[in-house]
């Protein structure tokens, strides 16, 4: 009996894939019967991810998604996918009155620039099929003020969901459909980097209706739902997973 949920016979593309949110998601999505093509910069955390994996037919093919070169020759070395998850990104805690140009350039590098790059070389280099479908981990913080000092990163997701809503509409021609999952705060090594600490992580905790942060799988089960046949008539949504944070 089909499973319009299962990912049999699909091959997703994974960027960010050696930590965190992309490496559960590539996990989970070969749990679900698909192909897995892992993209970082580390080597040997994307080797970790690997060995996390289910089923067969997988592959690594590094690069720095801030260099131009080395997302052409991914692209190039990329087989034909039905899926991409982009999950590259950086986080930045910074309050306005310190946010210079330097700063908006780092962050919107990452989280905008270089994951729109990649899909617009995949897309016009045909190497997703027609029907794919295309997931971009955008933020709580690109939608509404959900916790301070995060006014440059929420910039860039609001920006990356608008872009990506644009792309929706474009590429709804061939049929491929494009959504935005934006987490509240996932218990991943992206949040213990950065200059909140971990008392001040665990009262910020403690706020969330659901009473907890998320985990890497809750946003995964997102990302498999979205990448499968059972999301068909679904493009240009942004998804909100935030354990009630924005209902509070
Ligand atoms: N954790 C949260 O609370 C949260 C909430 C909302 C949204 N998000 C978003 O979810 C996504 C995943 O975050 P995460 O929490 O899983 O963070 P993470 O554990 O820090 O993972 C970030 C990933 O991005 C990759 N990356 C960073 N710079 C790169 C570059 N120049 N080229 C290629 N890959 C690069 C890293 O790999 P390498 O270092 O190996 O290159 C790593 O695999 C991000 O876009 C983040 O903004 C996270």
């Amino acid at each position: 009996m089909k499973n319009p949920f299962s990912l049999q016979g699909k091959t997703i593309l994974v960027t960010g894939a050696s930590s965190g949110i992309g490496r559960q998601t590539a996990i989970e999505c070969s749990r679900m019967g698909a192909s897995v093509v892992l993209s970082a910069r580390n080597v040997e955390r994307l080797q970790e991810t690997y060995s996390q994996l289910e089923g067969e037919g997988h592959l690594i093919l590094p690069a720095d998604l801030l260099d131009t070169v080395q997302i052409e020759s991914l692209v190039s070395s990329l087989p034909e996918v039905n899926g991409i998850v982009l999950c590259c990104g950086k986080g930045l805690t910074l309050p306005m009155q310190f946010a210079t140009r330097d700063k908006f350039d780092d962050i919107f590098n990452i989280n905008l620039f270089a994951p729109f790059e990649l899909l617009r070389l995949i897309y016009k280099k045909k190497k997703i099929q027609k029907q794919g479908s295309i997931v971009t981990l955008a933020s709580l913080g690109g939608t509404q003020i959900f916790s301070g000092r995060n006014g440059i990163y929420g910039a860039s997701k609001a920006a990356l969901n608008s872009v990506m809503m644009f792309c929706a509409k474009e590429f709804s021609s061939r049929r491929i459909r494009v959504n935005c999952i934006c987490p509240g705060m996932v218990d991943t090594p992206l949040i213990h980097r950065g200059t909140v600490t971990e008392e001040q992580l665990q009262e910020n905790e403690k706020l969330y209706p659901l009473g907890r942060y998320g985990k890497p799988e809750d946003i995964a089960y997102a990302a498999v739902y979205l990448l499968s046949d059972a999301a068909s008539w679904i493009t240009g949504q942004q998804l909100v997973l935030d354990g009630g944070i924005s209902i509070k």
